[in-house]
């Protein structure tokens, strides 16, 4: 039997998940920082909420009081629900403390999971984030330990815990990623991609794409997004059209295809002199 739709909020999006995420199982946003994640997820969350279904928050990189501030200047209340006891907004600065005074080299998934399983129950959350990902394994160092961190941590809550997760992380060069994949991509049950990318007029825009979603089809197109005040993430045109016109804005503005004014080289003279590197290149 196909399994219940968990909207995310995003319209866009969740026209194009047949309703939203798969329920019960354990999603991934990746995008590098600015792409606009922590939105995202509270995204996620305020549509849980308005839907009455609790959630938890457990930020990572940013104390949840200041996440708070910046999501109000975004025009969202996240402090209400927080103070009605419909939020858990979880600070796990505690367990990296325990890790520094303890010596060990990493945060215990099974403490994680007991904990985060102990405030499921407390308010019956439905919904959960944990933005991001990242910090809580980046202390393990062997890759066998990574892996096995993950999949615990990431089967132990779909099978657990009755609620739908979603976790951020960013592409880069830490431990757990192989190749352009994270290990954690592969056990997840779905995973969307953002970045920013730079058009010919030299214009950046955001754009995100549905790599992987089990149980669902999914057209590999990727789009462009806008961050909006009071809606949030906010689903646009495909790339491949935004990129069709600005190849043809760029042309009528006589811009190379960098942005820049159509250069003396572009234009068939010589080539340029290579630029000197900084020496810690
Ligand atoms: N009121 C607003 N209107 C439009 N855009 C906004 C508004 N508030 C924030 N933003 C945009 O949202 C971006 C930040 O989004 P967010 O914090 O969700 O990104 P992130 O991917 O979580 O970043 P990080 O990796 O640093 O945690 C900002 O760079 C800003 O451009
Ligand atoms: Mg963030």
């Amino acid at each position: 039997m196909a399994r219940d739709r968990v909207p995310t909020g995003i319209t866009g999006l969740d026209t194009m998940l047949s309703g939203g995420l798969p329920f019960g199982k354990s999603y991934l946003l990746s995008g590098p920082p600015g792409t606009g994640k922590t939105t995202f997820a509270a995204q996620f969350i305020r549509e849980g909420l308005e839907r009455g279904e609790n959630g938890i928050f457990i930020s990572i990189d940013e104390k949840p009081s200041h996440m708070i501030e910046d999501l109000e200047s975004l025009g969202w209340d996240l402090r209400t629900p927080s103070d009605e006891g419909r939020l858990t907004l979880l600070d796990v600065s505690p367990y990296f403390n325990w890790v520094r005074y303890s010596k060990a080299n990493a945060v215990d998934a099974n403490e994680v999971l007991q904990d985060l399983s102990k405030q499921v129950r407390r308010i019956n959350a439905k919904r959960v984030v944990i933005d991001p990902l990242v910090p809580l394994v980046l202390h393990r160092d062997r890759m066998h330990d990574v892996q096995e961190y993950i999949r615990k941590l990431i089967f132990g809550i779909d099978d657990n815990l009755g609620v739908t997760t979603l976790m951020t992380t960013h592409p880069g060069p830490w431990s757990f990623s192989s190749g352009d994949n994270g290990i954690e991509e592969f056990m997840v049950s779905g995973v969307i991609t953002a970045r920013l990318t730079k058009l010919d007029t030299g214009r950046h825009v955001r754009t995100m794409f549905v790599r992987k979603m089990r149980g669902t089809p999914t057209d590999l197109v990727e789009y462009t997004y806008t961050i909006e005040q009071d809606k949030g993430i906010v689903i646009g045109e495909p790339l491949f059209e935004a990129q069709r016109r600005a190849a043809r804005e760029a042309r009528d503005l006589g811009l190379s295809p960098e942005g820049s004014p159509l250069s003396r080289e572009a234009n068939g003279h010589a080539e340029p002199s290579p630029v000197p590197l900084p020496a810690a290149y």
